[in-house]
């Protein structure tokens, strides 16, 4: 127990005499001594818990005749076999060699170590049959297989371990029955966990007098539990879950008192829950969910003084929870979903200060719930949903600031939705769905990131706040006949309409004081003269930032003398405001419904874009579609594209070093808010440097959202794992993610893969299909194929930018972005950073850069 490293020592010939050798708990590597055979004398051999390799069992130790202990587990053997020459050892009587790398079957040799006691070869890859002759090693108190990969059925011959004690064979892939003979055994533990055993629990099992655990689940198992289970020894935990047991459940398991674990959930049992548990005063955890129990729910559980999980759900339980709930004071997870419990919830309950989450869900509760129920601050959970709960929903929610999920649909609350619910910092799950909630929507919600959102079917009124004003939330606020929306077309348009025209000279008046901050929304119909005086039908703004122009000025001069650009999707112009400002209008070919794709870039970019407000995204200033056209405005970027100025004659030279950094971190601060801050996510799907804009600082703004798609993650997962496939096809060449070709799903990550590639392009200041990369080479492996053969960082720049030179160049900065690129591009999502943690990394350059200033 100490940091010893390096090899373990050599002995000479001399040490003849040495019987203990305990090098345990230590740093030592590489294989055992040869020398170790000159030890003639040892008995005890400890080595266990260091980083050794080699075989297990090397060749020479089996002339090490006096062992008795030989305990080597927890190293970094290579795999290897038990040898038949075991059999050489004969005195033996602890094996430990838990994780061991060993594999193959267990020698019958091994049957003739007639001292063994204690046999440990859990968490290897042993396979085969356990030997049948295992009987014969009848001194044997502790016989650990779990973990392996062994077959066939259990022996009948292990009845023949009398002096056995704790036996474990969970997890391999055991089949067949439990021999009588075995569970006839004074057993202290029986563990069979995760095999595939089948048939009855034998009778005799009941008598046994010294079990005090029982792990039987994950297996097919059935027949009723042996009634007097547990009624003979002192049984601490029991778990039979996820098996097919049925009828009557054992009345005795808690005859010794010290019962603090009953595990049930997935079985037929079709009694009651035996009233007597209720006295089983020990029990701390408790999961007796989907196991078909009926009938009364044993009032006086609920006065168990350590009780932590209470688990009941999916059962057909009746009863109520009694004010003397207050008494299991340490509950944290009471979960009783989906049985018949009734009556009103009581305000005991709130004197449960460690409740991390409640399940009440599918129940007949009625009443109001208790006020106090906010007192409840550690709460993260709280299910209600279809229940017959009434009256208003408590207010001050505040203090629930570790609440994540709150689904109270199905139910009869009335009055206003709480305000406060909008301020609680964690919560992303929010169903109120199938309620009297009445009044307005508060617009506090709009704050929340929410991945369930549901007001739907309630008697809410007034106008749909802003922040759900999208597509998105349409069907969580659906059956609510009397709110209304400006621009939802499921919702009738609220009274009063401020046409912008208006809108936009009555806020010039003002100064634009109160818009400053407040993104702007409106529809609107003009009819235009100039160069749209002949179209037969009105064109339609949406400006989604404050105005200060109008729809004349600009296509007055979308002419060619003030075209900047020209693509595949239409043109880009560059235009001067009367007020002096520029800004940049695309216009796209083909108007409404003509062009399906151009329809579906157009509403994309207009989707995500719109309500994205982020420093490193370009900002879109107003979209308008028209007969035959449609056009979107934005910002004006003054230095153009990145991919435009690194690529051009004088790319490296303005693009120092300095430059390419912040245009790197600016970039990933601008992906991370789109996958991580906004609501739903949005994946860009066509992050390349012609896609990201520079301003006149040479600050970037990610831009183009035409393939952009948000992205509703579904439940339970967590960010960077979400996945959704897409349609359309995604991305530019040289900048797909591999995954892309042969799964067609595209996830943040196909979004992180390409901005590694940008990372690649800045480093290098190469195009990503530079020719000279040859056949079956692309930017990426290209790079790093360099890495890896340089050692020295030195032979590394041969990659980076000549065009840098001889700038001041940040070596170990560049080093490191060289190392974020080969994270970013890995060939597995999985191994991708999250934009958040790049951001992270590049930050801790900017840092270091300062530091070794
Ligand atoms: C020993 O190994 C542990 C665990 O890997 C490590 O934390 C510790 O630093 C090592 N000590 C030495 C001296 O190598
Ligand atoms: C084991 O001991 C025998 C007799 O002492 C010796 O001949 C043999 O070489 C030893 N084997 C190993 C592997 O050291
Ligand atoms: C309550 O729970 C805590 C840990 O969660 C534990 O340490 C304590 O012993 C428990 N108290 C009782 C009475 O069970
Ligand atoms: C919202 O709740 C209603 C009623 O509970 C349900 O029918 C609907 O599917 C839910 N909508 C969403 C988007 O979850």
């Amino acid at each position: 127990s100490n940091e010893f490293s390096g090899n373990l020592p050599d002995f000479s010939p001399e040490f003849t005499s040495l019987f203990s050798l305990d090098f345990s708990s230590n740093n030592f590597s590489g294989k055992i001594p040869r020398s170790f055979r000159y030890l003639s004398s040892v008995t005890v051999l400890r080595l266990f818990s260091n980083y050794l390799t080699g075989p297990a069992f090397p060749e020479f130790i089996t002339n090490l005749t006096r062992l008795t202990h030989y305990e080597l587990g927890y190293n970094l053997f290579d795999p290897s076999e038990i040898p038949t020459t075991i059999e050489k050892l004969s005195i033996l009587e602890v094996v430990w060699l838990t994780e061991s790398n060993l594999t193959g079957k267990i020698p019958e040799s091994l049957c003739t170590l007639q001292s063994l006691k204690s046999f440990d070869v859990a968490t290897n890859s042993l396979s085969g049959e356990i030997p049948k002759c295992i009987g014969n090693l009848t001194n044997l108190w502790e016989l650990e297989l779990f973990d392996n990969k062994f077959s066939g059925e259990l022996p009948e011959n292990l009845g023949k371990l009398k002096n056995l004690y704790l036996f474990d064979a969970s997890q391999n892939n055991l089949t067949g029955m439990l021999p009588e003979s075995l569970a006839a055994l004074q057993l202290g533990s029986l563990n069979l966990n995760d095999n595939l055993l089948r048939g009855n629990i034998p009778a005799i099992l009941a008598e046994n007098k010294n079990l005090y655990q029982l792990k039987l689940f994950n297996n097919s198992f059935s027949g009723e539990l042996p009634a007097n289970l547990g009624s003979k020894s002192i049984l601490n935990e029991f778990d039979v879950s996820t098996n097919n047991f049925s009828g009557e459940f054992p009345t005795t398991l808690c005859s010794g008192k010290q019962l603090w674990q009953i595990i049930t959930f997935n079985n037929r049992f079709s009694s009651k829950f035996p009233e007597i548990y209720g006295n089983c005063s020990s029990l701390s955890y408790v999961r007796i969910s989907n196991s078909n129990f009926s009938g009364e729910f044993p009032q006086n559980f609920w006065n168990l003084p350590h009780l932590d999980t209470a688990d009941l759900q999916d059962n057909h339980f009746e009863g109520t929870l009694p004010p003397i709930i207050s008494n299991s004071f340490n509950l944290s997870r009471l979960l009783i979903s989906g049985n018949n419990f009734s009556g009103n919830l009581p305000s005991e309950i709130c004197g449960l200060k460690k409740l991390i989450e409640l399940y009440l869900g599918e129940n007949r509760f009625t009443g109001e719930l208790p006020s106090c129920i906010t007192e409840l601050k550690g709460l993260q959970k709280l299910e209600l949903q279809g229940n017959m709960f009434s009256g208003e929903f408590p207010m001050n929610v505040s203090s629930w600031v570790q609440l994540t999920d709150l689904n109270v649909s199905r139910n009869r609350f009335s009055g206003e939705i709480p305000s406060q619910l909008g301020e609680l910092p964690v919560l992303n799950y929010l169903d109120l769905s199938d309620n009297l909630f009445s009044g307005e929507i508060p617009e506090e919600l709009t704050k929340l990131k929410l991945n369930e959102f549901n007001l739907s079917n309630n008697q809410l009124e007034g106008q749909v706040p802003p922040g759900f004003n999208n597509k998105y939330c349409v069907d969580g606020l659906s059956g609510n006949p009397r709110l209304c929306s400006s621009n939802l077309k499921s919702f009738p348009s609220c009274p009063k309409p401020i046409p912008v025209s208006f809108l936009v000279s009555f806020l010039s008046v003002l100064g634009f004081v109160l818009m400053s901050s407040i993104s702007l929304l409106c529809i609107t119909k003009v009819q235009t003269d100039g160069e749209f005086k002949k179209r037969r039908h009105p064109f339609k703004m949406v400006s989604f930032q404050r105005g200060g122009f109008s729809e004349q000025e600009i296509f007055s001069r979308l002419t060619e003398e003030n075209v900047i650009g020209s693509g595949g999707s239409g043109r880009v112009y560059r235009v001067t405001l009367n007020s002096g400002h520029v800004i940049a209008v695309k216009k796209l070919w083909g108007g409404e419904d003509k062009n399906m794709d151009m329809g579906l870039l157009f509403k994309s970019e207009v989707e995500t874009l719109g309500s994205v407000r982020h420093g490193n995204i370009v900002k879109l200033l107003f979209s308008c579609i028209g007969e035959g056209f449609r056009a979107l405005g934005y910002e004006y970027m003054e230095n153009g594209s990145l991919g435009d100025v690194l690529h051009g004659e004088k790319g490296g030279e303005i693009l120092d070093w300095s430059r390419r950094f912040a245009i790197a971190l600016g970039a990933a601060q601008g992906l991370a808010y789109l996958h991580h801050d906004c609501v739903p996510a949005i994946i860009h799907r066509d992050v390349k440097s012609n896609n990201i804009l520079l301003d006149d600082k040479f600050l970037p703004r990610i831009a183009d959202f035409g393939l952009a798609k948000p992205m509703i993650k579904p439940r339970g997962m967590e960010d960077g794992e979400s996945a959704e496939a897409m349609s359309r096809i995604a991305g530019s060449y040289g900048y797909i993610a591999p995954e892309y070709g042969y799964t067609l799903k595209v996830t943040e990550k196909s979004d992180v893969y390409s901005f590694g590639v940008v990372l690649i392009e800045l480093v290098t200041g190469k195009r990503p299909n530079d020719a000279s990369f040859g056949e079956n080479m692309d930017i990426v492996k290209w790079m790093t194929e360099v890495v890896l053969q340089s050692h020295e960082f030195d032979q590394a720049k041969q990659l980076i930018d000549p065009r840098m030179y001889p700038d001041t160049c940040n070596y170990k900065q560049i080093k490191k972005v060289i190392e974020i690129a080969i994270l970013c591009t890995s060939a597995s999502p999985a191994n991708r950073p999250t934009m958040r943690r790049v951001v992270d990394m590049l930050k801790d350059q900017v840092t270091l850069t300062v530091d070794t200033k």
